[in-house]
C-alpha cells in the first residue's frame, strides 16, 4: 500500500490530503458551519466513523425538531491514516464507509448526505473549533499476551488519549463531550478529565471541560440502526451540567420515549455497567463450556438440555456458546475492567476470578474443534494432515459479515497447525482480513497467528462464494456458524455434492437427529461440540 493513498475495500485510491489541503478544507467547514447555525442546526462532530462512528453520526444527522425540520448538522471527523482516510470521501459521497446487512444503513447515510444535507465527513481537527457537541467513537482495545491469558493483556487507549487531548486542545469551552468509546471503568474521571483539564488551563479557559459518557449497545446484523437509535441507553455526565446536556442531546437524538435513559451518578458507574453486562453475557457463554464437555463425553445432548431449561423463564438467556465467543466487545471487555481495577484505579490484589477465566475458556474454546475433526477424520481412516477441510462460516455470529474475533479463526489457526489445508465459506464475507492481512491486522504484531505454527499460508485464504464449489471433494465439512444458508441443508445433497462421504463436525447444533442419521447412514462420520448422544445414533445406524 502506498503511503500517499488509501485504498478503500472496493479497491478505490484516494490520495491523502496534503499539509496545504488542510487550509481549504477548513475555511470551506466554517463557511457551512455558519450557513447550518443560520438554521438553527447544533453542530456534532463525530470523532470516528468506523463500525459504530458512522451509523451513529447518521443517525444524528436524521434528527428533526417537533416541526419536524433537522435540528442537527454532523460532521464526522476521521484521521486521514492511509489504513482509514478513504472512508470520508465515501461517505462525502454519501455512501456508507461500513457495510452492514441493515437495509436501514445504506439508504439513511445517502438520504442524509445527499438530500438533507445534514451529513459530511472531514480529516481535519480544526473542524472540533466549530462542535457545539463531541461525540466520541474511536477503538479502545485490549491487547492480549497470550491465548487463554487475559490477565497479563493491556488496555491500548492511545487512539483514544490522541483524540482527548486533540478535542481539548480545540473545542469551544462549553462544547460537550460526549466519550461512547467502550472504555476501562475510571477512564472518563481519571484519564480524560485530567487530561482536558490541563489543556483547558493552559489555554486560559476555568470551567471544566464537559464531559459525559454513554456507551453503545450497537448489534452488527439486519437490526444495526434500531440497536443504536431504538434502544435503552445508560448515561452519566462528570458533572451536573454535563449530565443535564448529555441527557437534552440523547432524548434529542434517540428513541427514548420507547426506550428511555438510565441516567448514572457519576461516569465510572455507566463504565462498569457497559463492562459488567459484557462480562455477564460473557460468562454465561463460557460456564456452557465445561458442561459441553460433560455431555459429550456421557451421551448427553446437551442442545436438548438447554431447551429443556430454557422453559423456565429466570433461564431463558442461557445460550450455546458455538466455537468461540467472538465480535468486538466480549472477548476484551472484561479484559478493560480486570486493566482498570489496577492500572487505572490502583489496586493491587486480585479480585477477579471469574470474568477473565470466563474470557480465557471463550478464547480458546475453538480449540476442541481441531480435536473433533480429528477424530471423526481417524474413524474414517484418513489423518488430518493434509486433509481438506472446509469451515462453513467465518463471522463470528449468525447472519452478520463480521469477523472480528470469530472463533472460526482461532478453529482453523488449530486446524492449519494440526496439517490441514482449509477452505472457506460465508455468504456475507468476501475478505477474511484476519487472515489474509495477519501481518498487521488487528495491528501489526496482534494476529492470533503468533499463537500457533505454520500460519504463513493462510495469508492466501480466499472466501469461495460458492457453496457448491466450495463442498466438491471436501474430506471434513465444519458447521462453524448458524448462518440461514446452512440450516437447512439436506445430508443426502451435500454428500452428492461433495461426492464421497465425509467428516461432518456440528459446532453450533445445527443438526437434527435426523440429519445426524442420514449423514451416519450415507457413510459420513459426525461430531458435535456438546453433542454427546450422537455416538447413540451412530450405534443405532450401525446395528441395521
Ligand atoms: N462494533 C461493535 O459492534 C461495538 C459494539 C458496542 C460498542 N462498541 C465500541 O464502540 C467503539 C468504537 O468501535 P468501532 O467498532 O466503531 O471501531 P472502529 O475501529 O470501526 O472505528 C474507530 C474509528 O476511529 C478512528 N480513529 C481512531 N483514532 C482517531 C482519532 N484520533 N481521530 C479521529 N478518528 C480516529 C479510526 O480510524 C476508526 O475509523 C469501541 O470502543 C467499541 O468497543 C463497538
Amino acid at each position: 500500500m502506498s503511503e500517499n493513498f488509501s485504498i478503500s475495500p472496493g479497491g478505490e485510491k484516494f490520495p491523502l490530503p496534503k499539509p496545504e489541503d488542510y487550509k481549504e478544507e477548513f475555511e470551506s467547514l466554517k463557511k457551512r458551519v455558519e450557513e447550518e447555525r443560520s438554521k438553527n442546526r447544533e453542530i456534532v462532530v463525530v470523532m470516528g466513523v468506523g463500525f459504530v462512528g458512522a451509523v451513529m453520526a447518521a443517525i444524528v444527522a436524521d434528527t428533526v425538531d417537533s416541526k419536524g425540520q433537522p435540528s442537527k448538522f454532523v460532521i464526522g471527523m476521521q484521521r486521514p491514516s492511509v489504513r482509514s482516510y478513504w472512508k470520508i470521501p465515501l461517505l462525502n459521497r454519501g455512501v456508507s464507509p461500513v457495510k452492514a446487512e441493515d437495509p436501514e444503513v445504506e439508504p439513511m447515510i445517502k438520504r442524509c448526505v445527499t438530500e438533507k444535507k445534514t451529513l459530511i465527513a472531514t480529516y481535519t481537527y480544526d473542524v472540533l473549533q466549530l462542535a457545539d457537541i463531541v461525540v466520541v467513537d474511536v477503538q479502545c482495545d485490549y491487547l492480549k499476551e497470550e491465548l487463554g491469558n487475559v490477565s497479563n493483556g493491556q488496555t491500548d487507549m492511545v487512539a483514544l488519549e490522541a483524540s482527548l487531548h486533540v478535542i481539548a486542545e480545540n473545542i469551544p469551552a462549553e462544547a460537550l463531550v460526549l466519550i461512547e468509546t467502550t472504555v476501562a471503568p475510571g477512564t472518563t474521571e481519571q484519564v480524560a478529565y485530567p487530561i482536558m483539564k490541563k489543556i483547558f488551563r493552559n489555554r486560559g479557559i476555568e470551567s471544566d471541560p464537559l464531559l459525559a459518557h454513554s456507551y453503545e449497545r450497537v448489534m452488527p446484523g439486519r437490526n444495526y440502526v434500531a440497536s443504536i437509535r431504538d434502544f435503552w441507553r445508560v448515561c452519566s455526565g462528570i458533572n451536573e451540567k454535563a449530565r443535564d446536556r448529555v441527557v437534552k442531546f440523547l432524548n434529542e437524538v434517540l428513541n427514548t420515549e420507547k426506550y428511555p435513559l438510565t441516567v448514572m451518578d457519576r461516569p465510572i458507574e455507566s463504565e462498569t455497567a457497559k463492562i459488567m453486562e459484557n462480562s455477564y453475557r460473557a460468562t454465561i457463554l463460557a460456564f456452557l463450556d465445561e458442561w459441553s464437555l460433560f455431555a459429550e463425553r456421557n451421551g448427553v445432548d446437551l442442545i436438548k438440555v438447554i431447551k429443556a431449561i430454557k422453559v423456565r423463564p429466570t433461564h431463558s438467556n442461557i445460550i450455546f456458546p458455538g466455537p468461540g465467543i467472538g465480535g468486538y466487545c466480549l472477548p476484551k471487555d472484561g479484559g478493560l475492567g480486570v486493566w482498570a481495577y489496577k492500572h487505572i484505579l490502583g489496586f493491587d490484589d486480585n479480585i477477579f476470578k471469574i470474568t477473565p477465566l470466563a474470557i480465557n475458556i471463550n478464547d480458546t474454546r475453538g480449540l476442541h474443534v481441531g480435536q473433533l475433526t480429528r477424530d471423526a477424520l481417524r474413524n474414517m481412516g484418513q489423518p488430518i494432515a493434509s486433509a481438506d477441510i472446509l469451515v462453513l462460516g467465518a463471522a463470528y455470529r449468525e447472519d452478520v459479515g463480521d469477523t472480528r474475533y470469530s472463533g472460526s479463526e482461532v478453529v482453523i489457526r488449530k486446524l492449519t497447525e494440526m496439517g490441514a489445508e482449509i477452505r472457506v465459506h460465508d455468504p456475507y464475507v468476501e475478505h477474511w482480513w484476519e487472515f489474509e492481512q495477519q501481518d498487521t491486522f488487528p495491528a501489526p504484531g496482534q494476529s492470533k497467528a503468533r499463537f500457533f505454527r505454520n500460519q504463513e499460508k493462510l495469508k492466501d485464504i480466499c472466501i469461495e462464494p460458492n457453496l457448491n464449489k466450495a463442498l466438491n471433494h471436501a474430506e471434513a465439512v465444519i458447521f462453524a456458524v448458524p448462518h440461514k444458508a446452512y440450516l437447512h441443508l439436506d445430508p443426502d445433497e451435500v454428500v452428492r455434492t461433495i461426492g464421497q462421504p465425509a467428516a461432518i463436525i456440528d459446532c453450533f447444533g445445527i443438526l437434527t437427529d435426523e440429519k445426524i442419521r442420514r449423514y451416519f447412514q450415507l457413510g459420513c462420520e459426525v461430531k458435535g461440540l456438546g453433542r454427546g448422544h450422537i455416538q447413540r445414533i451412530k450405534e443405532e445406524v450401525r446395528k441395521l
